[in-house]
């Protein structure tokens, strides 16, 4: 017999306070907070969907290998511990930690770009695109049409325009450093990328010579995506079809707060032995030694687990399934989300929700805000206050206004979901009530983090 609900493939071990408050509480906070999420206190928040980052629970096994961590400055075998389960899965030449994925992303860079150079992928994450631009660098974004389109439900959303990308390596190969795919897709909604277009990828790629750098964070999700939609791929094992993903790339930047299970931890991994050789270099100005960088070796040990809980077709079932239980119950009440339901989040559709409030004036953040007031819901806004700084200093709206709602792994239950699926309906049937927003103050990039906003009436 087969039952149709998919549990939490865990139970509880230790538990964590949450804090109630009123809505009349969040206003004065929120106001305190400038209108900005990044700001509020955790405490002041119910329900963090704020990031998948580094805020999942870790397993019993996580911690007890958290015990076994050595601690030496040079060569700990917490390092060869980390280096093997990692190169179990991505077995490239040199693995090379670090204490995030941005950092691993700081030192490609710092080695790859410069003014002139262009660097594709499908679409940057925000950390990606500043550090590409920070060198002087340009980060051009080459997802497929349907990945910008939030009702479109091709199963792989996150797909590269291969041709798209050919044309820019036919016109432009020799200041094209690298090659960057995002799996999945965080800021296009979470989606995944297909195994064919990752073939596809790789093969224009090698033709021009170009290294192809997975930015990998979420790719035990992405991997369960092909498992489950690609023709073909159903009868292989998860860890499998990540290994031809890894196979098929020359490196990778990882961010291990997302499906390696940490709270901290990254690592750049690489085929090409003169430029790990140059990364190592900068890793040291900034991270540390090689076998350490940047993390402690118990972080290392609790990375390694978790790596192999990543992989696992029980948790991947329930992680997949779950998020699709609060998209779909949203989309049944008539919310419009980006579709179909990515791996890691939900993601509220605000322009078309909002669709009285101008780009200009923010409509996620507006969403967003009301979330947190009327629910305690932190959610995340990715649209023109992410995205809508041009580096010349205009301002342009975004190529979607979405909400994020990020679920981080095996923290909250069933219940907690279908509390913030009342949140949102609640605040659904306010939605043409709800203003826009200015920006009061502002930082010159990445300024989505410490901005400051008043309401417009
Ligand atoms: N790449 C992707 C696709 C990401 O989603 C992130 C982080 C990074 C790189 C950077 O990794 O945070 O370890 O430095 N994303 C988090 C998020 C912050 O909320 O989506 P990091």
């Amino acid at each position: 017999m087969t039952f149709k609900t998919i549990i939490e493939p865990f139970r509880i071990h230790s538990v964590e306070p949450m804090h109630l408050t009123t809505p009349a509480q969040r206003k004065r906070a929120i106001q305190a907070a400038g209108y900005n999420l990044f700001n509020v206190r955790a405490q002041d928040v119910l329900i963090d969907l704020l990031t998948d980052s580094g805020t999942g629970a870790m397993s019993r096994d996580q911690w007890a290998a958290m015990q076994h961590g050595d601690e030496s400055y040079a060569g700990s075998p917490s390092f060869e511990i980390f280096r093997d389960a990692v190169t179990d899965l991505f077995p490239f030449s040199h693995v090379i930690p670090t204490h995030q994925g941005r950092a691993a992303e700081k030192i490609l860079f710092g080695a790859l770009g410069g003014a002139g150079q262009i660097v594709p992928n499908n679409t940057h994450f925000d950390t990606t695109r500043a550090n590409v631009e920070f060198t002087g660098a340009t980060a051009v974004d080459l997802v497929i049409a349907e990945g910008r389109d939030p009702a479109s439900r091709h199963p792989f959303k996150g797909n590269m325009d291969v041709a798209g990308l050919d044309q820019l390596l036919t016109e432009h190969k020799s200041v094209i450093p690298c090659v960057m795919l995002t799996i999945t897709n965080n800021s296009g909604g979470g989606q995944p990328v297909s195994l064919a277009n990752i073939r596809e990828t790789s093969q224009v790629c090698r033709k021009h010579g170009v290294p192809l750098i997975l930015d990998a964070c979420r790719f035990a999700e992405n991997a369960w995506f092909i498992h489950e939609r690609e023709p073909g791929q159903g009868e292989r094992a998860v860890r499998d079809i990540v290994r031809e993903i890894a196979s098929l790339a020359d490196g990778m930047t990882m961010s291990a707060k997302k499906d390696p299970m940490g709270n901290i931890g990254g690592w750049l991994a690489l085929n090409d032995d003169a430029l790990a050789e140059q990364c190592r270099t900068l890793l040291i100005l900034t991270e540390g030694f090689p076998t350490y960088g940047g993390l402690a070796g118990r972080d290392l040990e609790a990375l390694a687990q978790g790596l192999k809980e990543a992989v696992d077709h029980d948790y991947l079932k329930y992680r997949i399934a779950s998020t699709a239980y609060l998209g779909e119950a949203l989309a049944e009440s008539g919310i419009p989300v980006v579709q179909p339901i990515g791996g890691h989040a939900v993601y509220l559709d605000a322009r078309a929700l909002l669709s009285h409030i101008d780009p200009l004036q923010y409509p996620g953040q507006s969403l967003a805000v009301a979330l947190y007031v009327m629910g305690g819901v932190r959610g995340c806004e990715i649209g023109t206050v992410m995205f809508g700084r041009q580096p010349d200093g205009t301002e342009i709206p975004a190529a979607m206004e979405l909400v994020r709602l990020a679920i981080p792994r095996r923290t909250y239950t069933q219940s907690h979901i279908d509390y913030v699926i009342e949140v949102c309906q609640a605040v659904a049937a306010e939605a043409g009530s709800l203003r826009g927003y200015r920006i009061s103050k502002e930082p010159k990039a990445l300024r989505h983090f410490t901005a400051e906003f008043q309401p417009i009436d």
